[in-house]
């Protein structure tokens, strides 16, 4: 049975932001909420809690050891209990990394275009931003990245986005063992968002840069809650490698905020719910082969790089010569997308997509912004 399959009545009983930010008419395909339900195994264990009123304070490392199991089986490589810590949620973990290890006034690198929220997590706390952008081709900048670190402005950290939102690109062992090489030479702290880890394309490889024998000095956050669709249900992890002292330099009630029923949840997509978001990729990736038709026969103008990594495309409009694409077709075809002026100020020719949606979905809402042109 397809996963992806719900109808517009059914989710349009959901209360979140994916269903509610917008009116009725407007095709939802922005914020990266999945159009699932989710893994059975995970409805029990809260549903289980619940019954019990299980409802205080996390205890024990099971989220972690579930982590590990999964990492174990994925790829290959175990990180030791002693590496793990509990997070709020991943914003939260590399928020409490840039507190505790960088100074108001120091410099963060980011890869432009790249999530909202690093921008604000850097700009928010006082810190500034050097921008290292991907290369046209879509991959990281490792020339411009040397520079950047090697040059006046030399920054204090590295925040990158492994896979990367929102292009999908999914970095090699190679571009990973070299960014953190990189970060050894300059005394750089090296923080990894790996949300979109499991996020990835039948038959695609994710490399997990603390399974580089290069890369000890890397801090991963991770959370369940991308992968599972589980966004309600805070929770997360620090991976620190082994040669990390920044995970040792947290400021208080940095870890303090992860809840229980988030704790329950993501163990359990953790530890039962692998096949789900492997069935979950094989449809994203038959959405993004329809994506593709779609672009090709109705928007031939936009132009798109398909990536293995996320549910997410990245879609260059701006062969349509229209001023504020995102706000053209939420206004002209009542479809949400994210406006990629938010991922970047210079990239408001370009639209973010959901593909984590039923294929329907995707059609009509492709049809609607041909459409209105
Ligand atoms: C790259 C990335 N990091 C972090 C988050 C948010 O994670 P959390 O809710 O755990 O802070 C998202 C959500 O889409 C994301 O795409």
């Amino acid at each position: 049975m397809s996963l992806l399959s719900l109808s517009e009545a059914e989710l349009r009983a959901r209360t979140s932001m994916k269903w509610r930010t917008y009116p009725e008419d407007v095709l939802p395909l922005f914020v990266a909420e999945m159009d699932v339900l989710p893994p059975r195994p995970v409805v029990d264990a809260v549903t289980a809690a619940m019954e019990i009123g299980d409802t205080g304070y996390p205890h024990g490392t099971a989220y972690a050891e579930a982590y590990a199991d999964m990492a174990e089986r994925r790829w290959g490589w175990r990180p030791a209990p002693g590496q793990m810590r509990r997070a709020g949620d991943v914003m939260n973990a590399i928020l409490g990394l840039l507190l505790g290890n960088t100074s108001p006034g120091d410099r963060i690198v980011i890869n432009p275009p790249v999530y909202p929220p690093f921008w604000q997590v850097i700009q928010g706390y006082g810190r500034r931003i050097s921008q290292v952008p991907l290369t046209a081709a879509g991959r990281l900048d490792l020339e411009g990245l040397a520079a950047e670190f090697a040059g006046e402005n030399k920054p204090a950290a590295y925040l990158l986005c492994s896979p990367h939102n929102p292009t999908g690109t999914v970095h090699t062992p190679e571009e990973l063992s070299e960014v953190a090489a990189l970060c050894t030479a300059y005394d750089v702290v090296l923080i990894v968002d790996e949300i979109h880890a499991v996020l990835i394309d039948p038959g695609t490889t994710f490399t997990p840069i603390l399974s580089l024998p290069r890369a000890q000095n890397a801090v991963v956050a991770f959370s369940a809650g991308k992968g599972w669709n589980l966004a309600a249900f805070k929770g997360g992890l620090y991976i620190a490698g082994r040669d990390a002292p920044a995970v040792n330099h947290l400021p208080p009630l940095a870890n303090q905020s992860t809840g229980q029923m988030a704790t329950l949840a993501h163990t359990a997509a953790l530890a039962h719910g692998q096949e789900w978001v492997d069935q979950v990729m094989v449809e994203v990736s038959a959405n993004k082969d329809l994506l593709g038709r779609l672009l090709a026969q109705r928007l031939p103008q936009v132009r798109w790089q398909r990536e293995p990594g996320t549910y997410l495309a990245w879609l260059d409009c701006s062969a349509l010569g229209l001023e504020n694409p995102a706000r053209h077709f939420l206004d002209h075809a009542k479809v949400a997308l994210n406006d990629g002026a938010t991922f970047g100020a210079v990239y408001g020719q370009f639209v973010r997509i959901n593909l984590a949606a039923n294929p329907d979905l995707i059609d009509r809402a492709i049809t609607r912004m041909a459409d209105s042109l």
